[in-house]
């Protein structure tokens, strides 16, 4: 039997790190449509509560949260502990929290680099071998780890980030040989630009070149979910971002780092201005809606006014 065969019982259970928005919360909905039962983690436990009840009740799935910070050194050995405790056996590993530091090398923050780092590269890595043991020796399981259009095209500007997608594709690729034939499968989901809470905060849906391409995290989610049930080894959500990485795989480095700059560039640049001018509207909605209060008027339609004015 080939690993692909490789059967998972349908009661497999998935662990879901960073369920709390975005990727992860979509994947851990598709798990969840499919009858696994889940292991919810993240920091934010108001909204992995709210998440583990709406999929009790829709899916009528067995839902555990996980409130864990996944920077911290200790974390990996913590969860692993706490999952024995409560007899919660993993068969499905879905490492999918993370996070990105733009801007240039030299000026980025180390502290939250160090951060970066921890998550999507330490803690990664550690949670894959501490719970693939357990996988190898029952004959079967399932690990998806997020990567990135960015794995495969140094980024500019993210140098950081990219280079952990990076890590995380070499690393899970050649784990994934070494499981041949043992029934576990390593899967790397590589989506390019994501909708995400980030870019509605931020105001990019408003910008059309900033729209084009962008993918809904649903949509890559279930792409993830039925590559790692097929016991794909990479799986590119989207011809745009497969186009994107073929042409990485085709034309020189240099050329392929260049042209990620210039877009880097340009979405960073936009980004700032926009958060600049969604700042100023907030001060300027508070400030309307505070004169408005003083002098007794209508907060609600004057405040808007002021907001639509602005954006
Ligand atoms: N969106 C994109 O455009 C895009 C593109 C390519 C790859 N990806 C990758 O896809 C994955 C998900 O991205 P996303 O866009 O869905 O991100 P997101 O919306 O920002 O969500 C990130 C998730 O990671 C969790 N997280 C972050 N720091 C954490 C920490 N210290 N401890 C525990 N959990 C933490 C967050 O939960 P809490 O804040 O509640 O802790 C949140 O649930 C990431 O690995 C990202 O690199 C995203």
């Amino acid at each position: 039997m080939t690993d692909r065969q490789s059967r998972l019982p349908s009661e497999a259970r998935a662990l879901v790190t960073g369920a709390s928005t975005g990727i992860g919360r979509e994947l851990a909905r598709v798990f969840a449509q499919h009858g696994h039962p889940l292991v919810l983690v993240a920091r934010n436990g108001p909204r992995l509560h709210q998440l583990a009840d709406e999929l009790r009740e829709q899916y009528k799935v067995a839902v555990d949260v996980l409130i864990k910070d996944l920077s911290l050194a200790t974390t990996a050995s913590e969860l692993f502990q706490e999952l024995n405790q409560k007899s919660l056996s993993i068969n499905i590993l879905v490492n999918n929290a993370g996070l990105d530091v733009y801007g240039d090398f030299v000026d980025t923050d180390w502290a939250e680099e160090l951060r970066l780092l921890q998550v999507n590269l330490l803690t990664l890595t550690q949670l894959t071998k501490l719970l693939l043991k357990d996988m190898r020796a029952q004959g079967y399981g399932r690990i998806l780890n997020l990567g990135s259009t960015g794995s495969f095209i140094p980024s500019p500007l993210n140098a950081v980030y990219s280079a952990t997608k990076a890590y995380v594709l070499s690393f899970s690729e050649a784990v994934a040989e070494e499981l041949r034939g043992s029934g576990v499968t390593i899967t790397v989901l590589c989506p390019g630009v994501t909708r995400s809470e980030f870019h509605q905060r931020a105001g990019m849906e408003r910008i059309r070149l900033l729209r084009f391409g962008v993918m809904e995290a649903g949509v890559v989610a279930e792409a993830g979910y039925q590559a790692l049930m097929a016991g794909r080894r990479v799986v590119v959500p989207g011809w745009i971002n497969q186009i994107q990485v073929l042409a990485a795989r085709l034309l020189p480095s240099s050329v392929m780092t260049r042209i990620a700059k210039v877009m880097n560039t340009y979405r960073i640049r936009t980004v700032r201005h926009l958060c600049k001018r969604n700042s100023l509207s907030r001060w300027m909605l508070k400030f309307t809606t505070a004169c408005n209060r003083l002098l007794g008027g209508d907060t609600s339609a004057s405040s808007s006014k002021t907001l639509s004015a602005l954006m």
